[in-house]
């Protein structure tokens, strides 16, 4: 997704402009490091000592606790995502992802209703089906016992196909697929120096150009969930590209992440991969468990309004702070046995991996139509199994698997 939240603003490129300067308020304050490869036991760490703890090194207050995470995002008055320091709206203009309180409602209500579940499963379920079908249809074709990596075989191809569908594009069109990918790189990659301090970059705003010129063109034309998000008309066309931008973005990494995580999670747990093979309804419970267990994005970001106690922490206005998704999500307070994979966890859903409040996730029930999809045709295959070699989810904001190679048969 874009730099903001869930957001590729890397800590050492955010603004320092405004951050407090505040000793940390735990003695052994994690380092990126230490967050970006297993953060787990230092979260579970802070947690226990200090649940909302100013982190020296992402120069931000850090929330690990469920309770305290939720009370940051349903509260927008005082953890606003509206301030200058987030560099996404310098390159999209101004969207649902930089926006709060009435602006915030008027650029997110248009999508809300075409991505409801069953809409999402009339528009989508066909083609879902046709795209995983065909993947997994290659997948076979490599034969029994060689080596796949999904990311490229299957994550990263069904997640364009299906952003690209979403904007009124063919994402059958491997032409097209390419294009949009190309866009998003772009506009990451200006997003991030804008958020270092650099100036958009004229690639960022040739895409951007060329992103809004491709989707006028097919918004008048299209039967498309933007073609009926524009048509709810509240939004000016301008505004309708910036929030696809969004949509690209938020559609994109993350998907990859949730898919590569949920098979990297089932295969590591032999015996509940044998409970989900036993009984496919399982596989959507076992999708939620992985995105509890390691959220595909890891953090978002706010700022406080005032100055604020939480947590046992007194946060100034003006601070970053920063919420732990994958913090929340292994709370014990919440989640018995928390770092145990457990595919009839009975309140897996609970989980804070989309979010909470006014800027919960719009595309969560997309993203879970192609997930189970996927995770259902690979359990087909006999005998998928990880390679020796297959690595763990890393990252700091965005985590997965850098690849994830399989075998079948
Ligand atoms: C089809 C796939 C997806 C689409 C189209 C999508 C789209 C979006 C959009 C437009 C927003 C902004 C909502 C707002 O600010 O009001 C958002 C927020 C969010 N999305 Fe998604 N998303 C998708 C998949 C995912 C996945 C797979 C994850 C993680 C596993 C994820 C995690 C989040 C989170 C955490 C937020 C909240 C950001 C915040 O509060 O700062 N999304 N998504």
């Amino acid at each position: 997704m874009l730099p903001r939240s869930p957001a590729t603003q890397a800590v050492g490129s955010r603004s320092s402009a405004g951050a407090p300067s505040l000793a940390s308020v735990s003695g052994s304050a994690p380092s990126i490091d230490d967050l970006s490869g297993d953060p787990h036991p230092h979260l579970a760490r802070l947690r226990a000592t200090s649940p909302v703890a100013w982190v020296p090194a992402l120069r931000s207050f850090l929330v690990t606790s469920r309770s305290a995470a939720i009370e940051v995002l349903r509260d927008p008055a005082t953890f606003t995502v509206d301030d200058p320091r987030f560099s996404t709206a310098q390159v999209v203009g101004p969207s649902m992802l930089s926006l709060d309180g009435r602006e915030h409602a008027r650029h997110r209500t248009p999508f809300v209703a075409p991505f409801r579940p069953r809409q999402v499963t009339e528009r989508f379920g066909r083609s879902v089906d046709a795209v995983v079908g065909r993947l997994v249809g290659d997948i076979v074709d490599v034969g029994p016992d060689l080596e796949i990596d999904l990311l490229p075989a299957l994550a990263g191809p069904l997640s364009a196909a299906v952003v690209a569908d979403s904007l009124g594009l063919d994402g059958a069109d491997p032409l097209v697929v390419g294009r949009l990918l190309g866009w998003y790189r772009e506009i990451v990659g200006s997003v991030t120096g804008v958020a270092s301090g650099e100036p958009v970059t004229a690639g960022g705003a040739e895409a951007m150009a060329d992103l809004g010129a491709t989707l006028r063109d097919h918004l008048d034309a299209g039967d498309s969930l933007l073609a009926d998000a524009s048509g709810h008309g509240g939004l000016s066309a301008d505004e309708v590209v910036s929030n696809a931008a969004v949509v690209m973005f938020g559609g994109i990494e993350t998907t990859e992440g949730m898919l590569l995580n949920a098979v990297w999670h089932l295969l590591s747990w032999p015996e509940q991969l044998a409970e989900v093979v036993a009984d496919p309804a399982l596989v959507a419970v076992a999708v939620e468990e992985s995105l509890r267990m390691e959220p595909a994005a890891a953090v978002v970001d706010r700022y406080a309004t005032r100055d604020l106690e939480l947590g046992g922490a007194s946060i100034p206005a003006g601070a970053p702070v920063t919420v732990s998704l994958a913090g929340a999500n292994r709370d014990p307070a919440e989640f018995a046995d928390p770092d145990r994979f457990d595919v009839r966890r009975p309140n897996a859903r609970r989980h804070l991996a989309f979010a909470s409040g006014p800027h919960v996730c719009v595309g969560m029930d997309l993203a879970r139509l192609e997930v189970v999809t996927a995770v259902r045709a690979l359990l087909a295959l006999p005998d998928l199994r990880l390679s020796t070699d297959a690595p763990a989810p890393t990252g700091l904001v965005f985590r997965k698997p850098a690849r994830l190679p399989v075998r079948w048969g």
